[in-house]
């Protein structure tokens, strides 16, 4: 193997696998996303550091990152491709996997603690609660307008929606899924910069979801969860089963 497909987290360097620090502290190249300085300083001092992060007007694009990889494979021992979060959750890490099996360079995933799950724990949202939803679906908002995602069949599914890259599409989501039957009163909690020393919680309801300041990136929960804050006081109501029983009645 000598590219590896590394997840970094989301940010805190303490939610690095140990297999993901160990990986950085021996690269010989790191080719890494824009990602939290905290996490970039695990990488040894002698690695060469490339930043492919995707920013508006410049070169990097997906197929020059393949290309990027399959070459310093050629030339490396190990390498390492650090991604934020999870490397196949919206990572586009399985298109640069096939790029390297057809140019025969060896590889593997280091699988990394996603934004999806860990930005709203940080904010005291579980993503599933015995009494308040029993499954999560991650949907990405930043195809919003191009009518691919099927917002009626996740409004109709229950259980708890993550939305990841939904900051601008935020009110065209909202709208979809109020438009579906999803009440304006569902909790939303959006965890801007979740697991940084930036991290901002929005604690708003679908019907309000488009004024509110969210900024990128943030991941939006919707759902009964949401209303959960389990670092605060509602925390205390949830255990009694005061709080949770009164939103599944309500
Ligand atoms: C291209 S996706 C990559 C997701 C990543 N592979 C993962 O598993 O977390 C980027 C989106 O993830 C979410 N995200 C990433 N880091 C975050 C953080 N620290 N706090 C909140 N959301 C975050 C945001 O919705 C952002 O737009």
């Amino acid at each position: 193997v000598t590219v590896h497909l590394v997840g970094a987290g989301p940010g805190d360097p303490d939610l690095l696998t140990l297999r993901a620090a160990r990986l950085l502290a021996s690269a010989d190249v790191v080719v890494h996303d824009r990602l939290a300085a905290g996490v970039l300083s695990m990488v040894s001092p002698w690695a060469e550091l490339i930043d492919v992060g995707k920013r508006h007007g410049d070169s990097h694009t997906q197929e020059s990152i393949n290309a990027l990889l399959v070459e310093l494979g050629r030339r490396h021992e190990c390498v390492v491709r650090l991604k934020g979060g999870d490397p196949y959750v919206f990572g586009r890490g399985g298109e640069e996997a096939m790029a390297l099996t057809e140019a025969g360079i060896g590889w593997e995933v280091v699988p990394g603690v996603s934004a999806a799950i860990s930005a709203p724990a940080a904010a005291g949202v579980p993503v599933t609660h015995r009494l308040l939803a029993d499954s999560f679906t991650v949907v990405t908002g930043h195809r919003a307008a191009e009518a691919s995602t099927d917002w009626a069949a996740l409004a109709q599914a229950g259980g708890t929606l993550v939305v990841v890259m939904g900051v601008a599409q935020r009110a065209e989501i909202a709208a979809a899924l109020m438009a579906a039957g999803l009440d304006g009163d569902t909790p939303v909690a959006a965890v801007c910069d979740g697991c940084t020393p930036r991290q901002r919680t929005v604690r708003t309801t679908l019907a309000e979801l488009g004024a509110a300041p969210v900024d990128a990136p943030a991941t939006i929960v919707i759902g009964a969860v949401a209303a959960l804050d389990l670092h605060g006081d509602i925390a205390l109501a949830a255990r009694s089963g005061r709080h949770a029983s009164a939103m599944m009645d309500g």
